[in-house]
């Protein structure tokens, strides 16, 4: 059967993750999740008190980080590594999502992801989300989404995923976090979060989760008919 990839970009928190995941097991294709490449580049960051605003500095740090998977199929869980290190709890804490947004503003480091990215990519069959995966990682892929949801739902559903792990946020503060990420996401002068033009927009408000799977599946199941 031909493979495909499925590109699905989208504003922060608006459940672009959870469908990729469940679309990727449906069509049996590796998921990867961008941006949690962009979170563990970001706690690096953080940990070693790398400088944002030093190329060399950045370069440097980059080449000593490597970044991978791991699907831990009994826990239904796709957790990232950093260095050989699981740190798939620690990059979804708000001291992490209060920087991620400026670590990806900075070229060296979308360069670094976006290359390793579109390895992963080589061979097709895969479903890859983030920000400028149908514009600039894959600008080729069969199938591009773009998902959005209303601001006020998208900051309940990050306080519940909080929530799930411990850690409880105020919906204000949550609110303005995913404010000023999608004002630096569209904003910057790198690859900045827009619609493709052949990218399908999708605003999943008022969708269950099974709804929204099923709509990518069949649109999926479409374009590897087409291939
Ligand atoms: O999807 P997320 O909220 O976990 O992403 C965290 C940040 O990473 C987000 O604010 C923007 C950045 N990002 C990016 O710039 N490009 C991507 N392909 C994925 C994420």
């Amino acid at each position: 059967m031909p493979k495909i990839i499925v590109a699905i970009d989208g504003y922060s928190s608006c459940g672009k993750s959870t469908t990729a995941k469940l679309v990727a097991r449906q069509l049996n294709y590796p998921y990867i999740d961008t941006g949690a490449m962009y979170r563990a580049v970001t706690l690096y960051f953080l940990q070693n008190h790398i400088s944002l605003t030093n190329p060399r500095e950045t370069q440097q740090a980059l080449n000593n980080i490597h970044i991978s998977f791991k699907r831990h199929a009994e826990l239904g869980r796709n957790d990232t590594y950093l260095n050989g290190l699981n740190v798939e709890d620690e990059i979804r804490k708000m001291y992490v999502s209060e920087k991620v947004s400026d670590v990806s503003a900075i070229a060296e480091v979308r360069h670094a992801l976006v290359a390793q990215q579109q390895r992963m990519g080589k061979t097709k069959g895969i479903v890859m989300d983030g920000r400028d995966i149908g514009t600039v990682v894959f600008p080729q892929a069969e199938l591009k989404i773009f998902m959005t949801a209303d601001p006020l739902i998208r900051a309940q559903r990050r306080q519940m995923e909080l929530l799930e792990k411990g850690e409880t946020v105020g919906l204000a503060e949550i609110a303005e976090n995913l404010k000023m990420r999608d004002y630096i996401d569209t904003h910057r002068a790198e690859s900045p979060l827009k619609q493709a033009e052949d990218a399908i927009y999708v605003d999943n408000s008022l969708m269950t989760l099974d709804e929204q799977v099923e709509l990518v599946v069949r649109l999926a199941d479409e374009q590897i008919g087409l291939s």
